[in-house]
């Protein structure tokens, strides 16, 4: 078996063919998934059957900088999957049925139909996302991806010096707010969020990018409405037309994208009618993935 790339988007995205990830264990094919990262942002690849164990397997031996613990819905509830580090990306309950229109979880979850990365909130942010497609509505339910690589290069020179340095505080809450979802005194308590660079470099490829998500609350080194309404026009330039790639979900395929490259987001069906359950592992974007590859 040999590893191939197709493009999917003249700017970024690829299918990967000629792999089982459960059978993945040498450096070198690693090594050239992990570049394929770096070049694409997103790889999606077909025909996977990784259970639960091969998918934190996989996610430690591509990136050695650990998996993050703190992502999504585990600010709410624990995972259904019985670890932090698989996080349900459903809509369903503990008991399996689909969640009513006004369940908490499910206003929580929809959520993800905001431009965002994944946990961008956190201090570690999240690195590499895989998204393991379990159970598909017989509807269209996709997921959009934007290349902020691209977002960041179409930017003119002056624009890309006066972002320099530019720190960025992103909450879950305050994405969360923005949809009228309401929390806890206790729970805004645990969710103060994090700072972020609103530029960040890939120190593998000294490639930049935008780093942003509905999660950015307001720029610290601005007045909040300036800072607020440049966000605005900086996710609008990032997501127009050109810079995305839709991808429509078949039966098998798991997908890796770059959290630091890229923003994503869930697009709308049914989902009051039809069961759409996916598992995600998330990386921390700390250290060097490559770290500790040759020690599994
Ligand atoms: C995620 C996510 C979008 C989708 O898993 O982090 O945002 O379409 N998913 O399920
Ligand atoms: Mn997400």
């Amino acid at each position: 078996m040999t590893l191939q790339f197709r493009k999917l988007h003249p700017l970024f995205a690829a299918e990967a063919g000629g792999v089982d990830l459960r059978r993945v264990h040498d450096s070198e094919t690693l090594e050239r998934i992990r570049a394929g990262m770096d070049e694409h942002a997103v790889l999606v690849f077909r025909d996977q059957a990784l259970s639960s164990a091969d998918q934190l397997a996989f996610a430690t031996r591509l990136d050695g900088g650990g998996l993050h613990r703190k992502t999504g819905i585990s600010v709410l509830a624990k995972s259904r999957f019985g670890d932090e580090a698989l996080t349900d990306v459903s809509n369903v309950g503990a008991d399996g049925e689909v969640l009513d229109a006004d369940d908490r979880k499910r206003q929580y979850g929809i959520a993800n139909r905001l431009w965002h990365t994944d946990a961008s909130f956190q201090d570690p942010r999240g690195r590499y996302s895989m998204l393991a497609a379990l159970v598909l509505p017989p509807v269209a339910s996709d997921t959009e991806f934007a290349d902020m690589r691209a977002a960041y290069d179409a930017l003119a020179d002056e624009t890309k010096a006066s972002l320099e340095g530019l720190r960025v505080h992103h909450s879950i809450a305050y994405s969360r707010v923005t949809l009228g979802f309401e929390f806890s005194e206790e729970e805004s308590d645990r969710l103060k969020g994090a700072i972020q660079p609103l530029v960040l470099k890939n120190p593998r490829t000294g490639r930049r990018s935008l780093y942003l998500a509905s999660h950015a609350s307001r720029i610290l080194d601005r007045p909040v409405p300036d800072g607020r309404l440049l966000l605005r026009d900086l996710m609008e330039h990032a997501t127009g037309p050109g810079h995305v790639y839709r991808h429509s979900w078949q039966s098998g395929d798991f997908l890796i994208w770059d959290n630091r490259a890229t923003m994503h987001r869930a697009r709308p069906f049914d989902d009051t009618q039809h069961r759409r359950e996916m598992r995600r592992v998330t990386t921390l974007d700390t250290g060097d993935p490559a770290r500790i590859a040759q020690a599994v």
